[in-house]
């Protein structure tokens, strides 16, 4: 068990969370909340029934579930909801600064406008950052196990409103889908100004890590554990200076690892490459941000070591420089009132 000095101390430490699917923070509770309102039927016997579903075998295993779900999404106010359900549980673990998920050609494929989606995710965050101080932006990931075509209609559906949006991602099931594929989305996603992230070596080999880099061109990457696999590849992550967005509790959860003391976070901190750390999927895993962290005090991370993935989260997230700036300040504040623990 993590002390209670440094699990309160981890939850007020200024972070920013840049790997978050918003369909992930769905809670079973107002899955079947939302599924009421807009009478939508489950395929469960009731929350109990699903919340005995949270088991899972890898990572299409718990797709399955994800997608299923999403269907009880079906207006702008229950995007709204959504976002707001997750920021105040972010606020509470020390969230500053959060670049969300989300899958828009789901929603489009469940019927929904894609403004609608747009609008409701939007109105969540304005309204978070009213209530919490948590800054957001937004980036829609193609799913990579849909046609290509469709990520490209999607990309040219989501282009009128690009000056909303802070970049594109990719995800979904990863293996047999490399990112080689999504060459041409990503140029035209960064023509039109996005930032370019994609998720790689979760499940997939350095191989996928090393296509998202050279032919994505992303500026970071989501999981990337395993260009530990690939030493020249780790030096060009570190040299460009793409952060990993790493996930603890969504790769045990996923079986990626069958013990946490498997990951090769240090190895990849001893290269040189920056990590943060973030949640992935919460409402499925098992915890928020802080309790990804918590469970790195457990393995034996020190309060000073998990404070600079903190701080390597700030660097990484896509602010400007006035508000990279603040959020570096409030760090500062946060590190000088615990300077006693951080020696
Ligand atoms: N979509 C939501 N969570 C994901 C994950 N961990 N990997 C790939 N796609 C996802
Ligand atoms: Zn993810």
């Amino acid at each position: 068990m993590v002390s209670p000095i440094i699990s309160d101390a981890i939850r007020t430490m200024p972070k920013a969370e840049l790997h978050l699917h918003i369909e992930g923070t769905l809670e079973p509770e107002l899955a079947y909340e939302l599924a009421e309102r807009n009478k939508v039927e489950l395929p469960f016997a009731g929350l109990e029934d699903l919340r005995q579903r949270y088991h899972f075998t890898n990572l299409q295993s718990f797709l399955d579930l994800y997608y299923e779900l999403m269907n009880v999404l079906r207006t702008a106010d229950d995007f709204k909801d959504l976002v707001l359900a997750y920021l105040s549980k972010a606020h509470e673990q020390g969230v500053v600064r959060s670049e969300i998920f989300f899958d828009p050609q789901v929603h489009v494929e469940n019927g929904i406008d894609i403004d609608t989606v747009l609008d409701g995710l939007l109105a969540g965050t304005l309204l978070g950052r009213e209530r919490y101080g948590i800054s957001c932006g937004l980036i829609p990931c193609i799913v990579r196990d849909m046609p290509v075509q469709s990520a490209e209609e999607i990309v040219d559906a989501l282009a009128p409103r690009a000056s909303e949006l802070l970049g594109l991602g990719l995800d979904s099931a990863e293996v047999g889908y490399p990112p080689e594929l999504f060459g041409d989305v990503f140029a035209r996603a960064r023509e039109i100004g996005l930032h370019l992230v994609a998720h790689a070596g979760e499940e997939g080999p350095a191989e996928y890590v090393s296509q998202a880099v050279h032919d994505l061109k992303v500026e970071r990457v989501d999981h990337g554990i395993r260009s530990v696999e690939d030493a020249e590849l780790l030096n060009t992550i570190q040299e460009r200076g793409i952060a990993l967005t790493c996930c603890p509790l969504s790769n045990l959860k996923l079986k990626v690892v069958n013990d946490l003391d498997e990951l090769p976070l240090q190895r990849l901190i001893d290269s040189g490459v920056s990590i943060t750390v973030n949640s992935d999927d919460p409402a499925y895993f098992g915890g928020y941000i802080a309790d990804n962290y918590d469970a790195l005090a457990e393995l034996g991370f020190t309060l000073p070591q998990l404070a600079q993935l903190a701080e390597n989260s700030l660097h990484a997230a896509f602010v400007d420089d006035d508000e990279r700036d603040g959020m570096l300040k409030a760090f500062s504040l946060w590190a000088q009132t615990h300077k006693d623990l951080l020696v």
